[in-house]
């Protein structure tokens, strides 16, 4: 009997032992960096809205409904409209939690376009162009709507106080130098800490749609610099590959510690890019249209913006050709999700359409979006070709959280963000404890009766 007893004890002690070592197995490090990139694209910034809205919701199935994306990016990059997303889900709230979750990226999108891209202001351009006598000055949209929005909900916030690292490229137009800004380099340079409000004016300052943006930013002894930007789509309209480098530069500098990895080593990257549609397959301009092009056909023609166009997909494909590049030389094109539509047309692609009517057509492609199978591209037609036993996005995403929750509980508490207290991992954590002191208070009891 007495020996039952102390078998007992020694059985519930174990056990206590466990859920005591267990954390430490938990907290060691992380396995691999993750990065989420949001290409640029005007009101299609409704498109990756629409498909984080489903990861959000699939990490909150995993870990509870407080989980945010910025909880487990460690890189969040974003161009242009992208910048805007990036900005919603990563800046602070007075709690010190993502202003918005991505729910509610679309609710903004459907209620603020159309204040930002007012259609009058799109016919008035349209009449400007078409009347050979009139004088087109300015962009399309003057660009006080946003300016004051964005002020208004990001009030004070500078970009070294995001919940994660974000990445928001723009360009000088000044320097002719792309100016990336981002957390980093806010939190080791007081003259690069701008205001979160001013990045996002700069980085979407589309040439021709929305005017240029200037502002300074100022260190302790009163130096000033001074930024001059426009839209960083010119420079990277698909930001993957510069979160990718930035981590690698952290690397090389001894600054990058959650994972042990060396620089470019994609196979311990996980990296989810959004590109925000683009009308490929419409071949809605021809080199016999094109010869005929003068100055203003290139800016303008038939609704369209032919030389933005060009640029800004240009971009964002040889970005996507490289990431892709890298990713299959180390055999790891399963930890590169490039989700991209390339069958918009007529209003749905265009960057600036802020009707009620295409709003919703874009919530409804981004869904669709998701039911289609993942897509590689195809380095000699440019198309994306569909990855046979991949499944759909959706599959692909769900994938993606599981990786991303996974990897969460991989890294030290301290070095990550908290995902809101009471929820999962901390309730986890006191049903650990309470187990194994459970566990201690049985064994105790039992070796008091074996000493009996
Ligand atoms: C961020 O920058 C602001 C303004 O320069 C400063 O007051 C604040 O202490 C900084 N915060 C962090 C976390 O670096």
């Amino acid at each position: 009997m007495q020996q039952t007893n102390f078998f007992v004890a020694i059985t519930f002690l174990a056990v206590a032992l466990q859920f005591f070592l267990q954390p430490q197995l938990a907290s060691g490090q992380g396995k691999m960096a993750t990065v989420l990139s949001i290409d640029g694209g005007g009101v299609r910034g409704i498109i990756p809205g629409t498909l984080l809205r489903f990861l959000e919701s699939k990490l909150q199935e995993l870990d509870g409904a407080n989980a945010r994306l910025a909880d487990y990016f460690d890189v969040i990059a974003g161009t242009s409209t992208g910048g805007l997303v990036t900005t919603m889900i990563t800046a602070p709230n007075k709690d010190n939690r993502p202003m918005y979750a991505a729910k509610d990226i679309n609710k903004f999108y459907l209620e603020n376009c159309p204040k930002i891209f007012p259609q009058s202001s799109r016919d008035n351009f349209i009449t400007k162009v078409k009347s050979l006598f009139g004088k087109v000055t300015g962009p399309k949209y003057d660009g006080k709507y946003l300016s004051s929005l964005t002020k208004e909900i990001l009030g004070h916030i500078t970009i070294n106080q995001t919940l994660t690292d974000v990445i928001i490229p723009t360009f000088d137009i000044k320097r002719l130098q792309p100016v990336i800004f981002s957390t980093n380099d806010g939190k080791e340079n007081v003259l690069k800490n701008a205001l979160l409000s001013d990045i996002c004016l700069g980085s979407s300052a589309a040439p021709t749609f929305l005017p240029a943006h200037y502002f300074e930013t100022k260190d302790g002894d009163g130096k000033t610099r001074s930024f001059d930007l426009i839209d960083g789509g010119v420079a990277a309209n698909n930001p993957t590959l510069m979160a990718i480098t930035h981590i690698s530069k952290r690397i090389l500098m001894g600054k990058f510690k959650v994972v042990d990895m060396k620089p470019m080593e994609s196979s311990k990257m996980l990296v989810l890019s959004l590109g925000t549609g683009t009308p490929k397959l419409e071949e809605k301009y021809s080199a016999v249209e094109a010869s005929k092009w003068g100055l203003l056909s290139w800016v303008y023609e038939d609704g369209a913006t032919p030389i933005v166009d060009a640029y800004s997909d240009a971009s964002s494909d040889m970005v996507d050709i490289h990431v892709s590049t890298l990713f299959q030389s180390l055999r790891s094109e399963k930890n590169y999700l490039r989700i991209q539509d390339d069958t918009l047309t007529g209003d749905a692609s265009l960057a600036d359409i802020a009707t009620t009517e295409n709003l919703q057509k874009l919530v409804q492609i981004g869904n669709e979006l998701l039911k289609k199978p993942v897509s590689r591209v195809n380095l000699e037609t440019g198309r994306f070709d569909e990855v046979r036993g991949e499944g759909t996005n959706e599959a692909a995403l769900i994938r993606f959280a599981k990786l991303l929750s996974e990897e969460h509980k991989l890294r030290p508490a301290k070095l990550r963000p908290s995902p809101a207290q009471g929820g999962p991992t901390t309730g986890g954590e006191h049903l650990r404890r309470s187990h194994a002191i459970t566990g201690i208070l049985l064994a105790c009891i039992f070796v008091e009766l074996s000493l009996i």
